[in-house]
């Protein structure tokens, strides 16, 4: 397995298979112009599986699949099969507006949960955020990704001003349908225009939700991104994903691999590791996965930390959200 310095084990590993998405939501992708890469320098279907074989037989039991959005890639069933052959959980972070040509080969792969990014239930609303006309799709896909049996998981990004006072609409969905809403502070990226004061913090968002409800604490994994709740009578749940007010790096087990292929040991990290070149070189690609875990630092990259008040986006040295993967 691998560990890195502060004795934490990594066995869950985030490929970014393109860096192209359908949307253009402001926090992901820089509003001035974006250069997507170029497909000679992104991993190609081979390459993936063998980065991915690699990681696996260093203890990797957990690979989930990002993008941009992966589903933009017109070889991703190609990719997804190759990677459902190998003794690993398989997971999908997506904006589900391809899903519904894909479900079949979804469900071949036997794909564990779908998370499915969605900030608003109000279709003038995605409009503004995305800046593309497709929440009726994205709404159609999600009940079929719901009707079709897989566990699905409602990513909402949380800004303040913007979308925080649909928070208890997110949490009347919960009511009748089986899936999980996380509530996710707003992360500062390149170019994703992020000031502190749009955060609304996980302790703001749940002071809010519990002022209608009485909610129960779920117990979580070590590991998870997200502290989850419950209300009675309620078929779904809820969660926070609290990066920036109450960072849960003491338990992290993720690395990354972006679409070029450079991997990161944090969401945060500024070392990458470029293991595409070195497979294009021949070389052995496990001394750098090795050396690149080991030098993680304790939290949050090493960038910031808890005080975030009076941090400014210059301030973090990073790639925009949309060519890490998430
Ligand atoms: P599960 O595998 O279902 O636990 O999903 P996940 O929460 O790891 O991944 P997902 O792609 O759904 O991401 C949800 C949110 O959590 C996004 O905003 C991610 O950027 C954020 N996230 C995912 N992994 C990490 C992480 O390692 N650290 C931090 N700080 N945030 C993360
Ligand atoms: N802050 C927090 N979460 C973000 N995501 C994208 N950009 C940000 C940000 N700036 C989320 C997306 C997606 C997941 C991979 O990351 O909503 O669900
Ligand atoms: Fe892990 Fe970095 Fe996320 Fe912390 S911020 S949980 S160290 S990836």
């Amino acid at each position: 397995m691998i560990e890195d310095s502060h004795h934490r084990k990594h066995d869950y590993l985030r490929i970014s298979l393109t860096d192209v998405c359908n949307l253009r939501c402001f926090y992901c992708m820089p509003e001035e112009s974006y250069d997507f890469t170029p497909m000679k320098h992104l991993m190609q279907p081979e390459e993936i599986e063998k980065i991915a074989k690699t990681f696996v037989d260093l203890g990797v039991t957990k690979i989930r699949l990002t993008g941009g959005e992966p589903m933009a890639r017109k070889d991703f069933g190609d990719i997804l099969l190759r990677l459902a052959k190998l003794p690993v959980s398989l997971h999908l972070t997506t904006n589900a507006t391809l899903l519904s040509q894909y479900i079949n080969v979804l469900k071949e792969a036997n794909v564990g949960s779908l998370n499915i990014s969605l900030d608003t239930l109000s279709s003038e609303k995605f409009q503004f955020l995305t800046r593309r006309d497709k929440f009726d799709l994205t709404m159609q896909n999600i009940r079929l990704a719901m009707d079709s049996g897989f566990n699905v998981k409602i990513n909402m990004v949380v800004m303040r001003t913007l979308n925080e006072n649909e928070i208890l609409d997110f949490i009347k969905w919960t009511r009748d349908e089986p899936i999980e809403v996380r509530f996710i502070e707003f992360m500062p990226f390149a170019g994703n225009r992020w000031t502190s004061n749009q955060v609304f913090s996980w302790k703001e968002m749940l002071a809010l939700i519990e002022e209608q409800y009485q909610v129960f604490p779920l117990t979580g994994e070590l590991n998870d991104t997200a502290k989850k709740y419950k209300i009675n009578g309620h078929k779904g749940s809820f969660a926070f994903i609290s990066t920036m007010s109450a960072p849960f790096c003491a338990g992290c087990n993720r690395m990354r691999l972006t679409a070029d292929g450079k991997m990161k040991n944090c969401l945060f990290s500024k070392d990458e590791s470029d293991l595409l070149k070195a497979l294009r070189n021949g070389e052995s690609i496990t001394p750098l996965i090795v050396q690149n875990v080991w030098g993680k630092a304790e939290s949050l990259g090493g960038q910031f930390n808890t005080n975030f008040s009076d941090l400014k986006n210059e301030d973090i040295e990073n790639r925009s959200m949309i060519s890490i993967g998430g």
